[in-house]
Order: C-alpha cells, then structure tokens, then sequence
C-alpha cells in the first residue's frame, strides 16, 4: 500500500485481476465512501491511495454464515470473543460473518438477540449477522419468531443432537418452527446427526473402556448425520420450508440432500474447511483430542465428494467454518473420556486459504466456484445481496487480494485465533491473501491486522430467494 492505512474516498485499485462467480476481467477498482464506486479497464490513478495488484486476484470478500464467537458449550467457552475472531476472519479475507445468537438459560429470543448484539457491537472488525438458535426452552416463543426475523434475523437453527445440552428438538417441534419460518419466508438451518445413534454409540464404547479421542468419531459415523439428513428434509418438504444443512461432513449425507432436491425440496448444504482436507486419521495423533469437533471427520472418500458437491451444480453451496475453538488445556479435560472434550475447531481464517490453496490449485474447483461458494452463494442465500456478495458498482468495497505466489505454513504463530496450536499446522498454502479491505478500509495487509476494534457493522437481513 503505498500511503494510509485508511482508504477512505478515492481508494484504487489497480491492474487487479478480477474473479467473481462468472466472469474475469483485469481493470481498476475505484472505491468511494466505502462503497464500489467504479469497475474500469482504464483507470487512471486519481486519489491519494493506490494499491498496484499487479500479478494478484481480486475477489470479493469472504462471507462466513457459520461462526460461534465467545459460545457457551457443557463446560467452556469458545475462545475468540467477537474482536479476536473477527480479527483472526479479516487475516483469513473474510468480511462479514453471520455468528448464531444462543438463548442463555431462561432466556427469551428477543433477550438473546439483544444480548448477542450487546457482545458483538463495539468488538467485531467486520459486519457481521446474526442466525438465532432455537431450543427447547423457546418452544413457547415460536410466535415470537416474527418478531427476530423483522429484526433482520431470518434464519433459525435447530438441533437434531445435544439432548444433554437441551439443544435438540423432537421431530414434531422441529415441524413446528419449521412452518412458522416457512410462512415468513425465512430459512430453517439445522445441526443433522441422529441423536439415537450417537447415544447408543457413545455409551456401548465408554461402557468398553473405549475412551479415546478415535472413538468420539466412531461414535458419530456417516450414517447418523445421513439418516438425521433423510428424515429433516422430509420434515421440511412436509412443511414447504427452505433448509440449509450445516457443516455436511460425509458423502451418504450428501447423497441424502441430493436425493430431497431431487424429490424438489428447497435444501441446501454447507462444508467446512477441516471436513476438505482433514480424515479422521488424525484422531490417532497424540493431539487429536484438538481435532475434536460434530460431525467428526471422515474418510478420504468423503473428502472426495465433499470437493465434488461444490462444483457447479452441486448442493453444497457454500463454506463456513463453524468456528468455535478451545485451548489445548481445555481439550486436555477429555483425555479420560472423549465426551468431556469441548467440541469444535477454528476455521474462519483457513476458508479462502484452503479453497485456494487446495481447492483451486489442485483443479478441485475452479476460481469461479470459489467465489460462488465463499461470496456470492452466501450473500443470496442470506440475504445480504445487494451490498455484500459481489465485486459490482454500488455494492459495499469489501474484497480480498490474494498472492498467487505466497506460500504460508498454517501454524499457530501464522493464525490469529485465541488458541495455541493449529489444526492446519501440517499445511503450507500455494497462495494467501494479503490485503483484506472491508466497506473500504483496509483492515489486513500482509498478515497484518490493520483495521478497528469495533468498526464493523450490524448487517440486518432480508429474507432471501
Ligand atoms: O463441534 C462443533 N460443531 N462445535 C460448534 C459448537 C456447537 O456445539 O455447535
Ligand atoms: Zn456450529
């Protein structure tokens, strides 16, 4: 960058390679007030800040719809507060995150969503949405789910899993906050996995003495995330409402959301990073206690059909990164009994890196899919199109330039989350982003968090096509 940090009016954006979900094209990018001002071939350099992104790829700024900062699990906290993890998802070319608001015990959906805003404003470096949980403790609030979707919260998760938690629904309530969003037009999300098959799992292998971390992912296999997968679209067909399976994990999963697409249910899924590029053989590590997260990891053959299903046509639309990491110290409480271990990983600052690294430069996918699956698929199926999604005149200037030619170990020391070690530390990237610019400011550049505490915005949500 050759002079402020701020780029304020009069931001450009030069000899950039542009990448959105259909088309390329080399030219400027002119910003102004934030906003996308001019898209040209042959702009000539009128402002006082110019970035030359001579030899790079501009793309538009990642929207990541599945993060948990500062989440309550059974005994923790996930690490990253709404600062660090909006930080850690701005290094990564992230602009916006959609985090999920969980109702504390006894409290009301409005009160959880007063209360995520009260945590988030004044901490988040980028905008951010919000999704609402919905427990069991707010089936008699279903009517009030009017009242959080015209506060620009749209979409609703539900849990087909985490009984002990009090975060599953029984199928006839899951029926029941299905058709009340379905009569707003909003989207259902849902956590698949059979909770009768984890149950009956889980407690044969604690009964054997089977403690380890390998036997959380035994007792979570394909097939309790593909039957809870069958019978929700089947729920939602029933009720007319869309559905958006989060963090699918397996191939007979997604053969399941293929199969209620093809039946002309309104489904779409989900992957995240660590299910691309990780199997369940790293459970057998000394640390695979960190690798710990629902759905657990798979096979090699999953992996390969998780690639497949963000292909054009596919139903895996998009990719979040259920980011929700806990220190390894934290982890270390189920080292006697893998359902002591806090589930979850981080992800946010490794989507665009993995799907470029090991997505697009190993021709799993093509530039124009990583696009659709990180920006533009998001912004539309979240509501949040017109000003976030794509690289276009009048839309919000958040994009991410992204270094063919830097190679980056994902170490911790690399990463920005709160915790001390990384899942990807086996990995180095072929190609990183390097400038993260969000409603026009620069807020990373070089792996360098330059942006505010604070400064991001509260992004309320249509509902969506
Ligand atoms: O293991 C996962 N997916 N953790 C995220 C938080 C949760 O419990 O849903
Ligand atoms: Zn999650």
């Amino acid at each position: 960058m050759s002079t402020s940090r701020s780029l304020g009016v009069d931001f450009l954006l030069k000899n950039a390679r542009i990448v959105t979900s259909s088309r390329l094209f080399e030219g400027s990018v002119g910003v102004e007030d934030g906003k996308i001002a001019s898209l040209s071939p042959n702009l000539q350099p009128s402002g006082a800040k110019v970035y030359n992104a001579e030899g790079k790829i501009v793309i538009p700024g990642g929207i990541d719809a599945h993060t948990h900062m500062e989440l309550p699990v059974t005994n923790a906290t996930s690490a990253d507060d709404f600062y660090s993890g909006t930080v850690a998802a701005a290094c990564g070319g992230i602009t916006t995150i959609v985090d999920f608001a969980d109702p504390r015990p006894g409290e009301t959906l409005l009160g959880a969503l007063a209360d995520y805003r009260k945590r988030a404003d004044g901490k988040v470096a980028i905008d951010y949405g919000l999704h609402m949980m919905f427990k069991g403790q707010n089936l008699g609030e279903i009517e009030m789910i009017s009242d959080i979707v015209r506060r620009g919260v749209p979409s609703f998760k539900v849990y087909t899993a985490y009984r002990k938690r009090g975060l599953m629904l029984e199928d006839p309530d899951i029926s029941r906050v299905m058709r009340k969003v379905a009569s707003l037009g909003g989207l259902v999300a849902v956590h698949a996995e059979s909770e009768r098959i984890i149950e009956r799992l889980t407690q044969g292998n604690l009964v054997a003495g089977n403690t380890g971390p390998r036997f959380h992912a035994l007792s979570r296999p394909a097939e309790a995330e593909a039957e809870a997968i069958s019978r929700v679209t089947r729920l939602a067909h029933a009720a007319g409402a869309r559905l958006y399976i989060v963090h699918l994990s397996s191939r007979v999963g997604k053969e399941e959301v293929e199969r209620a697409r093809g039946l002309g249910t309104s489904v779409f899924a989900e992957t995240c990073p660590h299910y691309l590029v990780l199997t369940d053989e790293v459970y057998e590590r000394e640390d695979g206690r960190n690798f710990v997260m629902s759905p657990a990891l798979k096979k090699m053959d999953d992996l390969i059909a998780l690639w497949h299903g963000l292909r054009p046509g596919g139903v895996i639309e998009t990719v979040g990164s259920d980011h929700c990491p806990f220190p390894s110290f934290q982890k270390d409480w189920g080292e006697e009994d893998f359902t002591e271990i806090p589930n979850g990983v981080p992800g946010t600052e490794a989507i665009i890196p993995i799907l470029y690294s090991e997505g697009v430069r190993k021709d799993r996918i093509s530039m124009f899919d990583l696009v659709r699956v990180t920006s533009e698929a998001p912004a539309r199926r979240f509501g949040l199109s017109p000003s976030k999604g794509s690289i276009s005149v009048g839309a919000d200037a958040d994009f991410v330039v992204i270094d063919p030619n830097k190679r980056v170990r994902m170490t911790s020391d690399v990463l920005h989350t709160k915790i001390d070690y990384s899942i990807y530390d086996h990995l180095t990237t072929e190609g990183y982003p390097v400038l993260t610019v969000s409603r026009g400011e620069v807020v990373m550049e070089d792996g360098e968090f330059l942006g505010r505490r604070g400064r991001g915005r509260f992004i309320p949500r249509s509902v969506a096509s």
